[in-house]
């Protein structure tokens, strides 16, 4: 079956046009499978889990578990053990930023983040940092788009904890070169967290590999449902975490006087998860390998290529992220129209991208603009979307300058 037919969003219609829809950093569309799987979910199985010993209860403990090992396998993890089930990268984050700085962070402290971090891996550094009056530090990077290893080189200190880096920028695509930071850290004794919410969808992942200490993303920018998202943690680090929050099943034992917590991974997840998610999360899993990961990855970089060159006809076109090693967006003002412009006059023609600052605004400083038009891609991306995409612009343009 094509790709495409597989997700029936993907054959409605905007305004009376067929819909091209090229907003998938911010989420993609979900294919019938992982729509029948929530819905069979809650059709036939939906129970809680890990409290009941009824028939349904054993059932969906199974199935949730079972895709905590596909997780594992999926990124390569040690051990399902390491992965956490949280509501989304920016929950994930949250939890290390929290625990992490509990356990390691103290006055005087340094964490290192890159300077093009989406909010979600910024803010909750500066939260951790204020409350423990520790220090941030910035990776500072090109106009192409690329990280200053040698600034990096020169950030540390006997005082950094932790660095923290996205794997790709949601903003200007770059794909960051982890294994390069990662050695740098641990030849200082520094762990690392890399926040992979714009990578699963694009790249074969392999936290092993990669030797990163933490890799948090979200299920819904890779097919799966809303709700849902992974915070893998390497053993001996999750081990020495206090838990973020407290609740039903991260405990073992519970008195009036006191709590002991339980043990891996159960300690992260207090309260009822989002079960239901969680499968499609398994289901989503399950596509993407049926397709092949280097197969995906191989159609988003001829996508990316032919954006660039058919976007290069187009006189005032500016682009934000030109680094050599890209996926996923491409990033664009035409003259200085404002991207909201652009991108309304788009929308009128049945195409949505999304404009703005895209939850990085110090990128946005750092370019000295308000935002960008972004286009950003998946598996289902066909040739004839980007042409609509191209001869829009072609057409708005005029109207813009
Ligand atoms: N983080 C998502 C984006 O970049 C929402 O659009």
């Amino acid at each position: 079956m094509n790709i495409r037919d597989q997700f029936p969003i993907l054959g409605t219609t905007v305004y009376d046009r067929p819909l091209v829809y090229l907003d998938n950093a911010a989420t993609t569309q979900k294919p019938q499978c992982v729509i029948d799987t929530l819905c069979n979910y809650y059709t036939s199985l939906n129970s809680n889990i890990h409290r009941g010993t009824h028939h349904l209860a054993s059932l969906a403990t199974e199935r949730y578990e079972e895709v905590r090992r596909k997780v594992a396998s999926f990124i390569n993890a040690a051990s399902s053990d390491e992965i956490v089930f949280t509501r989304g990268t920016t929950e994930a984050i949250n939890l290390v930023a929290f625990s992490f700085a509990e356990r390691f962070l103290s006055e005087g402290d340094e964490v290192i983040v890159s300077a093009m971090e989406h909010h979600s891996n910024l803010v909750p550094w500066q939260m951790a940092c204020l409350r423990k009056k520790a220090t941030l530090r910035f990776i500072p990077f090109s106009d192409e788009g690329v990280l200053d290893l040698e600034a990096l080189r020169s950030l540390f200190s006997d005082r950094t904890r932790l660095v923290a880096l996205n794997h790709v920028s949601n903003t200007l695509g770059t794909v960051n070169p982890i294994s390069e930071v990662v050695s740098m850290a641990h030849s200082h004794g520094v762990p690392v967290l890399v926040d992979g919410a714009q990578a699963v969808a694009h790249l074969p992942i392999d936290v092993q590999a990669l030797g990163c200490d933490f890799y948090c993303f979200s299920g819904h920018k890779m097919y799966a449902p809303m709700g849902v998202g992974v915070m893998y943690g390497r053993r001996d680090l999750l081990d020495q975490l206090p838990p973020y929050q407290g609740g039903g099943e991260m405990i073992k034992d519970v008195k009036l006087e006191g709590t002991t917590y339980n043990d891996l991974p159960f300690r992260f997840e207090a309260g009822t998860p989002s079960v239901g998610d969680v499968l499609g999360l398994g289901a989503a899993i399950d596509f993407m390998l049926s397709l092949g990961i280097e197969n995906i990855a191989a159609h988003e970089q001829q996508i990316m290529n032919y954006v660039v060159q058919q976007l290069s006809a187009i006189d005032s076109i500016r682009f934000f992220g030109t680094a050599p090693h890209r996926t996923g967006v491409v990033s664009f003002l035409i003259g200085d129209a404002h991207p909201y412009d652009t991108a309304t006059l788009l929308d009128k023609l049945g195409i949505a991208v999304r404009s703005g600052h895209h939850c990085t605004q110090p990128i946005m400083d750092r370019y000295g603009i308000p935002g960008t038009v972004r286009a950003s891609f998946a598996t289902y991306t066909s040739f004839e979307e980007i042409d609509a995409l191209a001869t829009a612009l072609k057409r708005i343009a005029p109207m813009l300058l």
